[in-house]
């Protein structure tokens, strides 16, 4: 098989990781001999933006479209064009354009790393978050009333999008360890996770391999940090989803190895893979950012295009070079991107 890949290297960092991440997967694909990429660089993001007022072309949705799927760095130039025309002119755009409604993002202590965690026994959780509506939906006002002033946003959860959500959970948990928690929260919110939970427990009913729990989202925040290995596939909402991650995330012990991917799980249209992490304007330039995030995500298109064997591959070179100390600086190491890229390829 040739996968068609459509690159966008964006900004900052992006520029640096993609062309780290994109050998590495060359790499594998080589040695794995079934499959091959084939990479079409879009130079579309900030710099784009300051020359023709736009962060991609018009047509840019449906040049994605005759694509397999996206490989994203990052996007944003803080100084120069403001975050949200790059967020909404590009990320947002391709996300809600191409109904990636699902985003998923894997947080594991990967050996050779230390977490902050006192305890972080066997930390190995993957998020699957809706990714299309919920808390983030577009739909409220503001009010002036007499003295008083009111601002209201809708959170909006359909049938479907929540069910499509669950069910990706539990397919990705019947590979896992065979437990899925929902993230609720219906004690407080007394329209939307009701009906969350109803969802979940009709949806469960059709995995009856599958364990599940159910957990309010403010103790399961607390419980990531103090039993984390109570934990396989969690489904939470949108806003429940982002804040979940990030703190994952932290516990991984950079932001610069969190990978990520945005889904269309009905494959209509190409998902898109981009790292957690931002452009970091702060190190860009200096060949010291961490490309294993952008690796990591590699690995995540592995295992979407059913390739998870390459991706375990790459996930066991990315531990063995960790172990050995070879890291940049965000991991207390003082190896730079080129010597981890180069020890990665190695490894594989
Ligand atoms: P950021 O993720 O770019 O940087 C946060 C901190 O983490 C910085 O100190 C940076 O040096 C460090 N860092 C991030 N990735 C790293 C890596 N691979 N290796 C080593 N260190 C790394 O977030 P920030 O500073 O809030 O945003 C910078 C720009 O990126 C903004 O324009 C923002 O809108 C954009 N952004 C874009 C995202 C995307 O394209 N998906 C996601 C987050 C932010
Ligand atoms: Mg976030």
């Amino acid at each position: 098989d040739t996968y068609k890949i459509a690159v966008i290297p964006g900004d900052g960092i992006g520029k640096e990781v993609v062309p780290a991440a994109i050998e590495v997967l060359d790499e594998v694909a080589k040695l794995d001999g079934s499959f091959q990429f084939q990479w079409t660089y879009f130079p579309w993001g900030c710099d784009y933006y300051l020359e023709h007022g736009e962060m991609m072309p018009d047509n840019g949705l449906e040049v994605l479209k005759q694509y397999d799927q996206i490989f994203l760095g990052a996007v944003g130039m803080p100084e120069l064009v403001p975050d949200h025309i790059s967020l909404w002119g590009l990320l947002i755009k391709i996300r809600r354009g191409m109904k990636q409604s699902i985003n998923v993002r894997p947080a594991k202590l990967l050996q050779g790393l230390e977490s902050p965690l006192k305890n972080p026994h066997d930390f190995d959780i993957t998020v699957v978050r809706e990714n299309s509506e919920g808390e983030y939906s577009d739909s409220g006002g503001r009010i002036h009333s007499g003295n008083d002033e009111i601002a209201i946003q809708n959170a909006i959860f359909t049938r479907k999008s929540t069910e499509r959500a669950m069910r990706y959970a539990f397919e990705l948990a019947q590979d896992s360890r065979k437990h899925v928690t929902s993230a609720t929260k219906s004690n407080g919110l007394t329209y939307s996770m009701p009906f969350w939970d109803e969802v979940f427990n009709a949806v469960k009913t059709d995995y009856p391999e599958i364990d599940t729990s159910v957990t309010h989202i403010d103790a399961l925040a607390a419980f990531f940090v103090m039993k984390p290995q109570a934990f396989d596939i969690i489904v939470a909402s949108n806003l429940f989803g982002d804040i979940l991650t990030d703190l994952g995330g932290a516990i991984m012990g950079s932001i610069g190895i969190a990978p990520a991917a945005n889904l269309n799980i009905e494959r209509e249209y190409p998902s898109m893979f981009e790292p957690v992490h931002g452009s970091a304007p702060d190190i860009a330039g200096k060949g010291i950012a961490n490309p294993i995030g952008q690796i990591w995500t590699g690995k995540m298109m592995l295992d979407f295009l059913g390739h998870s064997e390459a991706g375990t591959r790459v996930l066991n070179a990315i531990e063995k070079v960790l172990a050995s100390g070879v890291k940049t600086r965000d991991l207390g190491g003082s190896s730079s991107l080129e010597e981890v890229k180069a020890a990665i390829i190695q490894s594989l």
